[in-house]
């Protein structure tokens, strides 16, 4: 973008928000005009920092008077460039908007501003004596206000839900500057359209999330975690029909024979069994008494024997259960450095074989000179397909050559009546697939829905809907 223009952006910003702290260092720049997808270029005018709910809505009512694109930005561990910054936007970091405002003992409530990190969330929950449920890798610096705006998942969905089920109250101020509560930290509330779930999963296309309260549960029960050899997916629907239907699963994950070498390999850790297979479960089981352990052991051996099961181990205490946990938890980090295409995909957990089985081969034919590794949440229904860069290809060949391919999957995901996004996003990334996914009168309905919050379109733009 000219830098004119952003110098004309930045004068209003310095003129009508003469409190807000304004940064244009270049190493800030570049930091939090990205997220952690490596596909687009960072160029944003500015990075501001508000400490309160006023400092938002004064900045968004100057930025819609003006037409000043804003992208928000929490934790930037996001995978589709939702928080990507790429043409002279002005990006609102919530790193100053950290603090816990309230907890709740008896509506067993937590109010947070939106840039507390999640596992700040989860350790105050425990502190309680409760539980935040919502966990997955980048739990360490993605932000609750991020996790909100993309309807987080993550590995205990099977038994938790998303984001969207823990959010009991939420503050948004949106596109025209106005700030809107949702509500309250109800329970019950029927008193029409519920438009805290609007905003839940909407990538920041209709407002900032200034506040969100959230609810807590009891605390897990002590639990096992098991890591299996598979034999093959339709093994894998076996294995986890058999243990679903016996015990209480709080995570049900799998990861391909591919997928294994390399955590392995980029974290450095050891074989977790003499059995090689060609695919993996990580399971998670309440295990409050022995018998229930029992229970799991019977349905393991029922499994070896049938041959669906080639090997396993189980967890004896919750340092061998973490232990377990990073043979899943690494992959992401692990495969990094190899700029992976990601495709996130969704099906009803009963069609995972087939569909993954028609996906397979297709990888396989489309893209034989690539590794294509599988892993994900098989319990939900959630797939993840990375696709390996090789080192000497340039980056945008790369993604030119996975773009080619994506009308396949994609109509693949449709005949399966799955999501091309299950919990990723749309961002910048994905947003020409998706109507594999929503249908023209849905994507026309959603612009209508982002004309009533936020008519001078400054939320995000070119996210989500384009
Ligand atoms: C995961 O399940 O590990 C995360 O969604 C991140 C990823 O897909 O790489
Ligand atoms: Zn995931």
């Amino acid at each position: 973008m000219q830098t004119e223009q952003k110098n004309t952006r930045l004068r209003l910003l310095n003129t009508h928000c003469p409190e807000l702290e304004i940064s244009t260092e270049k190493a800030v720049l570049e930091s939090h005009g990205c997220d952690w997808t490596r596909f687009r270029t960072p160029d944003p005018t500015a990075v501001v920092f508000p400490r309160s709910v006023q400092d938002v809505t004064r900045l968004v009512a100057v930025a819609a008077k003006h037409r000043i694109p804003l992208v928000p930005s929490g934790g930037r561990t996001g995978l589709s460039g939702g928080a990507v910054a790429p043409a002279g936007e002005v990006v609102v970091s919530f790193d100053r908007m950290r603090r816990i405002i309230d907890f709740n003992a008896v509506d067993r409530t937590l109010t947070v501003e939106p840039g507390v990190v999640t596992q700040a969330i989860q350790e105050y929950a425990r502190q309680k004596n409760l539980y935040y449920p919502v966990s997955f890798a980048s739990e360490g610096s993605s932000q609750i206000g991020g996790n909100i705006a993309t309807n987080a998942g993550g590995i205990r969905v099977l038994r938790y839900g998303l984001t969207r089920d823990q959010v009991v109250g939420l503050k948004i101020v949106d596109g025209r500057g106005e700030l809107i509560e949702c509500n309250s930290g109800l329970v019950k509330n029927a008193s029409g359209y519920d438009l805290r779930h609007l905003f839940i999963g909407s990538e920041g296309t209709l407002g900032l999330i200034v506040e969100a309260t959230l609810r807590l549960v009891d605390p897990p029960e002590p639990s096992r975690v098991m890591l299996l050899a598979v034999n093959s997916l339709e093994g894998m629907m076996t294995v986890f029909r058999q243990f679903n239907d016996a015990l209480t699963l709080t995570a049900f994950e799998f990861l391909s024979g591919a997928a294994m070498f390399f955590v392995r390999a980029g974290h450095d850790l050891p074989e977790p069994m003499d059995t090689e297979a060609p695919y993996y479960a990580l399971l998670e089981f309440d295990c409050a008494d022995p018998d229930l352990e029992d229970l799991a052991l019977q349905r393991f051996e029922y499994c070896l024997e049938e041959g669906f099961v080639l090997d396993g181990v189980i967890s004896q205490s919750e340092a061998q259960a973490a232990d377990l946990w990073r043979y899943r938890e690494g992959i992401s980090e692990a495969i990094t450095r190899y700029t992976p295409y990601k495709n996130d995909l969704s099906v009803r957990i009963s069609k995972i074989p087939d569909y993954l089985h028609d996906l397979d081969q297709l990888a396989q034919s489309r893209y034989p000179e690539y590794e294509v590794l599988w892993y994900g949440h098989f319990g939900d229904g959630n797939l993840h397909m990375n696709i390996l860069k090789p080192e000497d290809m340039p980056v945008d060949e790369f993604e030119k050559a996975c773009a080619r391919v994506n009308p396949d999957v994609f109509e693949l995901t449709r005949a399966h009546h799955g999501s091309i996004s299950a919990e990723h996003g749309i961002g910048l990334l994905k947003q020409n697939y998706l109507s594999y996914t929503r249908s023209d009168t849905d994507i026309e309905r959603m612009r209508g829905i982002k004309a009533v919050f936020d008519p001078v379109n400054i939320m995000n733009p070119g996210k989500l809907l384009g």
